[in-house]
């Protein structure tokens, strides 16, 4: 099917509308309108009822339209939105067909497969579908299969899970200590243990020593929490001190278990991967939408949890970092929620969910949960969901125990036992949707999936589908656990000679020092190692682009007797605001030899001024600038982040721009549709007394444009209720008149002007899809600069950075 308009403009084809009273279905595309997914959706329907299918057409809709997912798959089906073929020969399918059923058919693979290619061309073409559309949904977002804890699809590593929390999480205490308990709930469960969070001390104690990491601003790793349990470094749990609490060879124990689950054979695949970083596996580098298929099923009850819980952990992470939004972000689909949102018990996975669930809607995530059994589900936790998706359910008792919970959890718009009678009704494929945004329940049956729907994939097809990709990821995280500490550690081999009890500056040479930011281990001399600083502040000020921009920076560079001169760009770049360095000596500390040469005035000097050089290299930034939105990119975000804002800037005005359109159209066609009912109920009449055949009533708007565009939403709730209540009005004063001749020039009449807005609608939207597609712009690149005079030093002369000797003899930084 060529593109129509409402790909473009946030409306998902989910399928076509079924009429309640006869049960057919319709020619009425029964569309969603994205933005309602903000506030959520849960998918209810027994095993076979089409949950799956429908959720991977809705996912289908959201790549077409640019709105990438993370859809966690626990049964193995949702990969099968990677096989999707534009040819629909029966070459692409015969890899992916079920050659078991094929021999019960008693059919060759070959045959199976041009048979199932067939089947696929025909379901397609049914629902208005075609390959060129299979070819768009393919180009429109990058697809791709996650296997944590194996190689068959993408590994992923948690190490980031333990990593601390972005800064958003500091300052919410709530926030923190919900984050803190379900990763400590979730590494313990992996562990074999089902912690209380209030009784067991292995919970309590993991919790303190995250979140003490946390809160210091610091990373914790599987091996730093191993050596933490056994050398912790806090003194006391509440008012009880350590070692009562937890005694220590207790604790060795609950180490020794951490460490087997880190040495087993199989576990380096956990730490391997891609990170789980939320803004990636939403974006591709180019800022293309992804669709994310986290693929759980080979895993074992407890591995799963760990895992989900960890994966949405940093989505609340990425959430809470993202600016507000009313428009459609990003969704996250999960397939069968069974286990993971019960309503009494609380698994850990169960805080992360509820807390998206109830903060998710400002930042524009959408979240979608199926599940068989209306039990499985917390309905409290569900208060606020927007869509409920009904599917065929099993038993009478299935469809009162859902529809109790959905009145619990929604107002529910249609009488009960309509209600009840319509989803005792349901057919397979066919559901019954309760949108808030909208009126009242509406029926309709899922439109043919685009991709084929071959079932749950095996370890080897996921291998196969993943063969370019799997490697291809950088897997920084491993590195990172084998080599903690991880630290700013400054350049250069630390200075060995014996330390002076007082730093040995030359005089006129300021010198400043540099915060503890690590714990001092106990007994053992800190021993300071002098580094040339330097500090400055800038500004960039680029009237054309409106852009007013300020910076500080410090960097730091180990000294050493041979420096004549400061070679700047060998620095690192140092982390702490002039105001955090002391100007005092601190007492009892040891000071490495100053080496002076560098030090003597004219070269130091010097080295003062290369330093406005250096940062006048250094600041020189490239910023983006789009034609199309009239806007330049931020300093510091780059070309992705810069797409990525215009994309939802873009989707925001879209549908902005279309509401207008709604309402502009809406009232006019409520005009022209009281006219044309008024002439339909007189020539009704007219016909019943002549006893011919009846003329169709109200005429169908759900297949024009104006169906398509206005959706439900707009012709129930404000033009078809005034036309029926004006057509009953009409029908009385045509008791004494009857003029039918007249009747049928209104209508006519009437018609024509709505085919003509129709058009005119059509052209908007048209326009209105063009208008904002940031996808495809080219942007420019401007460099901008401060000028010289705009920098200024701040600060220069001797910084020391404190070191503690290691037992090894080595010197590990404090800072
Ligand atoms: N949109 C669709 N297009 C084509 N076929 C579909 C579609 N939806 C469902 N089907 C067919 O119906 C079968 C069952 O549907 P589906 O897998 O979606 O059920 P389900 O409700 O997810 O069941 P379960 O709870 O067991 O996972 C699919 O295997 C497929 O053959
Ligand atoms: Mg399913």
């Amino acid at each position: 099917m060529a593109t129509q308009a409402f790909e473009k403009l946030g409306l998902f084809y989910l399928g076509r509308a079924v009429d309640p009273q006869s049960a057919t279905l319709s020619s009425d595309y029964f569309l969603y309108d994205a933005r309602d997914l903000v506030t959520h959706a849960v998918c209810v329907g027994m095993t076979g009822s089409g949950k799956t299918g429908l959720c991977i057409t809705l996912l289908e809709e959201a790549a077409i339209d640019g709105v990438p997912a993370l859809i966690i798959d626990p049964k193995g089906d949702l990969g099968n939105l990677l096989l999707t073929f534009p040819g629909l020969s029966p070459q692409e399918f015969r890899p992916w067909i079920n050659e078991e059923e094929a021999r019960k058919r008693n059919l060759s693979p070959e045959d199976y497969a041009a048979a199932e290619a067939e089947r696929w061309r025909k379901g397609l073409a049914e629902w208005d579908q075609d390959a060129e559309r299979i070819g768009r949904l393919r180009s429109a977002a990058d697809f791709s299969i996650y296997t944590p804890g194996s190689t068959s699809g993408i590994p992923v590593s948690i190490t980031a899970s333990f990593a601390a929390p972005p800064k958003e999480y500091l300052a919410d205490p709530e926030l923190l200590k919900d984050r803190v308990a379900s990763t400590a709930s979730g590494l313990l469960g992996l562990l074999g243990i089902q912690a209380d969070p209030l009784k067991s001390r292995e919970h309590i104690l993991i919790s303190n020593l995250l979140e003490q990491a946390w809160v210091g601003g610091r990373d914790a790793t599987l091996g730093s929490l191993i050596q933490m349990i056994q050398s912790p470094p806090i003194a006391r749990i509440g008012v009880f001190d350590l070692e009562t609490f937890f005694p220590a060879g207790e604790r060795l124990q609950l180490a020794m278990l951490l460490n087997n689950l880190l040495a087993a054979p199989g576990f380096a695949t956990w730490l391997d991967g891609e990170p789980l970083d939320i803004s990636r596996m939403l974006y591709t580098s180019e800022g293309r939408p992804r669709m994310s298929i986290f693929s759980i099923a080979h895993l074992a009850d407890a591995e799963r949890m760990f895992f989900v819980t960890m994966l949405l952990n940093q989505v609340l992470g990425w959430m809470r970092s993202q600016p507000g939004t009313g428009s459609l972000r990003a969704i996250l689909y999960m397939d069968e929620i069974f286990g993971f949102f019960p309503p009494i018990s609380e698994p850990p996975s169960k805080k992360p969910l509820l807390t998206l669930l109830k903060q998710a809607r400002a930042y524009g995530l959408g979240v979608v949960l199926a599940t068989q059994n209306p039990v499985d589900l917390d309905y409290k936790g569900l208060a606020n969901t927007g869509t409920w998706f009904i599917g065929k359910l099993q038993t009478e008792r299935d469809r009162e125990r859902l529809l109790d919970g959905m009145a619990a959890a929604s107002a529910l718009a249609m009488e009960r036992d309509q209600l009840i009678s319509t989803v005792s009704g349901l057919k397979q494929r066919q559901f019954l949707m309760h949108d808030i945004h909208e009126e009242k329940p509406a029926l309709f049956n899922s439109r043919w999936a685009l991709s084929y729907l071959a079932g749950p994939l095996t370890r080897a097809q996921i291998k196969q589908l993943m063969q370019d990709r799997r490697g291809a990821a950088p897997g920084p995280a491993a590195s990172q656990e084998a080599t903690a500490p991880a630290g700013p550690a400054p350049q250069g081999a630390p200075v060995q000679a014996a330390p002076d009890d007082r730093p040995q500056v030359p005089a006129g040479i300021p010198q400043y020092f540099a915060p503890l930011k690590k714990a001092q281990p106990p007994g053992v001399r800190i021993i300071y190692q002098p580094h040339l600083y330097a500090a400055a502040s800038y500004q960039i000020v680029d009237n054309k682009l409106g852009m007013s921009y300020s910076q500080s920076t410090s960097h730091i560079l180990p000294l050493s007797e041979n420096m004549t001169s400061a070679p700047w760009d060998e620095s690192s770049s140092f982390e702490a605001r002039i105001e955090e360095l002391s100007r005092q000596i601190p007492q009892g500390a040891g000071f490495s030899p100053v080496p002076t040469t560098i030090l003597q005035t004219s070269r130091f000097d010097k080295a003062q001024k290369g330093y406005l050089d250096f940062v006048y290299r250094q600041a020189q930034m490239t910023l983006w600038k789009s034609g199309l939105f009239k806007t330049t990119s931020q300093p510091g975000e780059s070309e992705r982040d810069f797409r990525l804002r215009l994309q939802q800037a873009a989707r925001e005005r879209r549908d902005f721009e279309m509401e207008k359109l709604r309402r502009k159209y809406a009232a006019r066609i409520g005009a022209l549709q009281t006219r044309l009912g008024r002439a339909d109920q007189r020539m009704v009449r007219e016909s019943e007394q002549y006893g011919q055949q009846k003329v169709q009533a109200a005429i169908s708007v759900g297949a024009t444009i104006f169906g398509a565009l206005l959706g439900r939403k707009a012709i129930s709730a404000s033009t078809l209720g005034r036309a029926t209540t004006a057509t009953r009005q009409a029908s009385r004063i045509l008791q004494e008149q009857g003029d039918v001749e007249r009747a049928k020039e209104d209508r006519q009449a009437a018609q024509q002007q709505l085919q003509a807005l129709e058009q005119e609608m059509q052209q908007e939207a048209d326009e209105l899809a063009r208008a904002f597609d940031p996808q495809t712009e080219t942007l420019q690149p401007v460099i901008v600069r401060p000028s010289k005079t705009d920098i200024l030093l701040r600060a220069g002369g001797v910084v020391w950075i404190p070191f503690a000797q290691n037992p090894t003899g080595g010197m590990d930084p404090l800072w």
